[in-house]
C-alpha cells in the first residue's frame, strides 16, 4: 500500500482521508476486547474502517494474549496465515501488526519468527498507531518495536469520539496488577497497577450513556484495587465510583471485572447493598481451594477468607450470583489439595465458571517450582472440576425457570422476531421480542433452561423497567427452540 498506493482521489486532494480497511483480531481477556475497541477509534480519523474479513484489510491487527502458553502459541500459528492469505491474495501492501500482551512480552521473538510483521506494540502503546503508521509509511521496510510504558497514560491521549459499542459496553478504569500471583504474567506485561482519575471515568461513562449505553462493564486487571483521584482531591475506591456512576441519569445497570479477594473491602460490599444499579453477579476467582496451594500461588488469602467474603457479599445482596477462575495442575498439587478445590466449590455454589490446567510461564516465579504434576493426573482434575462447575451452572439456570427477570436486549436472534439479551446474571436470554426492545430493558418470564442459555417470554402488558410493552408487539412468529 505504502510504495505503490493508488494516486489520489479528487476527494483526498480535496484533504478527505482516504478510506482504508481495518481488521482486528483479539484473543484473550475483555481488557484486550476495550483495548481493540480503541485502537479502532485510534485509527479511524487516518479513513480506517472495520471490515469483516482480514484479506480485504490495508492493516490487520492481531491484539494478543500471553496468560496461557496455548493462547501465545496462537498468534504465532496465526501470523503464518496471514502471511499466506496475503501472498496468496497479492496484497504485498498489508500491513500486519501484533499488539497486547504477547507483543510486550515476546516482541522481539516475534519480528524473529515473522519479520513480515510490521509493527509490534504493547497495551500501553497503542495511542500512538498513528505515528507508527506514519514511520512504516516514510521508512518502508523497517519494523516497528515499540513496547515500553510510557510515563504519560495512554488514556490521557485516546480520543474522545468512539464508535457505537452497543446497549453494553465496557469502561477500562484501572489497569495492571501489583499482586504477582506466582503463576501469572500479567504484572509484567501490563505493569504496575494504574487508576484513572475519576473526572475522566465520570466523563467517558457520561459520554457512553448519552451515545445509548444502558450497561457498563468497568474493567480492571484487578479492578477492585482502584485507588482513583477523586475530584474532591480524596483517593475513591470502587464502591465509592459505582454509587457515583450510579447516578448518571440512563445508565442501568453497572458491573465490574476483575477482581480479586483481597480488595473486596467493606463499601465496595455494601455497595451490592445500596446500588440497585450494580447487578448481582460477581466474578470473583479463588484458583484453589487448597491454603497451601493459595500460598504457593502468593494469594495472600486463606479458603476460609474466601469464603467469609462469600458470605458478607451474599449478606449484603442475597440474590448473588458468582463465577470463578480456578487453575488445577499447580505445581506439588496433591489428590487431597484437588480434594479441598471440590469442596470450596460445593461450599460456595457458582452460576458459571472458568477452569484452567496450570500452564508454565517463562519469567513467572511458578515456572521455576519443582514438582510438576503429570498431565494425565491434571486432565482428569480438570475434567470433574469442570463437571463439577457444569452442573451448578446448569442447576443455577434451572432454578431460574419461572422466575420474571429485567433482561438487557443486546442483538437479533438467528429466529425472525428473535432477540437475545442478558440476565442480572449474565446468563444469555433468548426471546421474541418487538424491535423497539432492543438496547432496552424488559421483563421476561423464564420458561426454559439450558447450559449456557435460558429461554422465555416477555411479560406483557406490565410495566417493565418504564417500558409498556403490549400484547399487540409479540405476535412475532414463535421459536422452534431455545437457543434460537
Ligand atoms: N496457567 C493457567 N491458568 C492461568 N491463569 C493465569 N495464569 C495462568 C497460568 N500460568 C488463569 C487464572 C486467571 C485467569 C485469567 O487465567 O485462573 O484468573
Ligand atoms: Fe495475575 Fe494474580 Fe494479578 Fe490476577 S491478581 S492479574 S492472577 S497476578
Amino acid at each position: 500500500m505504502l510504495d505503490d498506493a493508488p494516486t489520489a482521489t479528487p476527494d483526498e486532494a480535496a484533504g478527505a482521508t482516504r478510506k482504508r480497511g481495518l481488521y482486528i483480531k483479539t484473543y484473550g481477556c475483555q481488557m484486550n476486547v476495550y483495548d481493540s475497541a480503541r485502537m479502532s477509534d485510534v485509527l479511524a480519523p487516518l479513513g480506517f474502517q472495520p471490515v469483516s474479513r482480514p484479506d480485504q484489510a490495508d492493516m490487520v491487527i492481531l491484539n494478543t494474549c500471553h496468560i496461557r502458553e496455548k493462547a501465545a502459541e496462537k498468534v504465532f500459528s496465526e501470523l503464518g496465515r496471514l502471511r499466506d492469505q496475503r501472498d496468496e491474495s497479492g496484497r504485498h501492501d498489508q500491513i500486519i501488526a501484533v499488539g497486547g500482551c504477547v507483543a510486550q512480552a515476546e516482541g522481539e521473538e516475534i519480528l524473529r519468527r515473522a519479520p513480515y510483521v510490521s509493527m509490534v506494540f504493547g497495551p500501553q502503546t497503542y495511542h500512538t498507531l498513528p505515528e507508527m503508521l506514519a514511520r512504516i509509511e516514510r521508512d518502508t521496510g523497517q519494523s516497528i518495536l515499540n513496547t515500553d510504558f510510557p510515563a504519560e497514560s495512554k488514556f490521557d491521549s485516546l480520543p474522545e469520539e468512539f464508535a457505537s459499542q452497543g446497549p453494553s459496553a465496557f469502561l477500562s478504569v484501572q489497569e495492571g496488577c501489583d499482586k504477582f500471583c506466582t503463576f501469572c504474567v500479567v504484572p509484567y506485561t501490563r505493569g504496575a497497577e494504574f487508576s484513572r482519575p475519576v473526572a475522566t471515568i465520570l466523563e467517558e461513562a457520561r459520554r457512553m450513556v448519552a451515545g445509548g449505553v444502558r450497561e457498563i462493564t468497568l474493567l480492571g486487571q484487578n479492578v477492585n484495587a482502584l485507588h482513583a483521584e477523586g475530584p474532591d482531591g480524596r483517593e475513591w475506591g470502587l464502591g465509592r465510583l459505582c454509587r457515583a456512576l450510579a447516578e448518571i441519569d440512563g445508565l442501568e445497570r453497572l458491573r465490574y471485572t476483575t477482581s480479586h479477594p483481597r480488595d473486596m473491602d467493606d463499601d465496595l460490599i455494601a455497595a451490592h447493598r445500596d446500588v440497585p444499579a450494580l447487578m448481582p453477579f460477581l466474578h470473583l476467582p479463588v484458583q484453589s481451594g487448597s491454603d497451601r496451594l493459595l500460598q504457593a500461588m502468593n494469594r495472600k488469602h486463606t479458603s476460609d477468607d474466601y469464603r467469609r467474603i462469600v458470605d458478607k457479599l451474599r449478606t449484603a445482596r442475597p440474590d448473588l450470583a458468582l463465577s470463578s477462575d480456578f487453575i488445577v495442575g499447580f505445581p506439588g498439587e496433591t489428590d487431597s489439595d484437588f480434594a479441598q478445590t471440590l469442596r470450596l466449590v460445593n461450599d460456595v455454589g457458582y452460576a458459571q465458571a472458568y477452569s484452567f490446567k496450570y500452564s508454565p510461564r517463562p519469567g513467572t516465579p511458578a515456572a521455576g517450582l519443582g514438582d510438576p504434576v503429570p498431565h494425565d493426573v491434571a486432565d482428569d482434575r480438570l475434567q470433574s472440576l469442570q463437571q463439577l462447575l457444569n452442573a451448578q451452572q446448569q442447576s443455577f439456570n434451572d432454578r431460574c425457570i419461572g422466575a420474571t427477570m429485567p433482561v438487557l436486549f443486546e442483538r437479533p436472534g438467528r429466529h425472525p422476531g428473535q432477540k437475545i439479551g442478558r440476565s442480572p446474571f449474565m446468563q444469555s436470554v433468548h426471546a421474541q421480542c418487538p424491535d423497539r426492545l432492543q438496547g432496552r430493558v424488559a421483563d421476561v418470564l423464564i420458561t426454559r433452561a439450558r447450559p449456557n442459555s435460558l429461554g422465555g417470554d416477555i411479560v406483557t402488558g406490565v410495566q417493565a423497567a418504564g417500558i409498556r410493552v403490549d400484547d399487540a408487539d409479540t405476535h412475532a412468529p414463535r421459536r422452534t427452540s431455545p437457543e434460537g
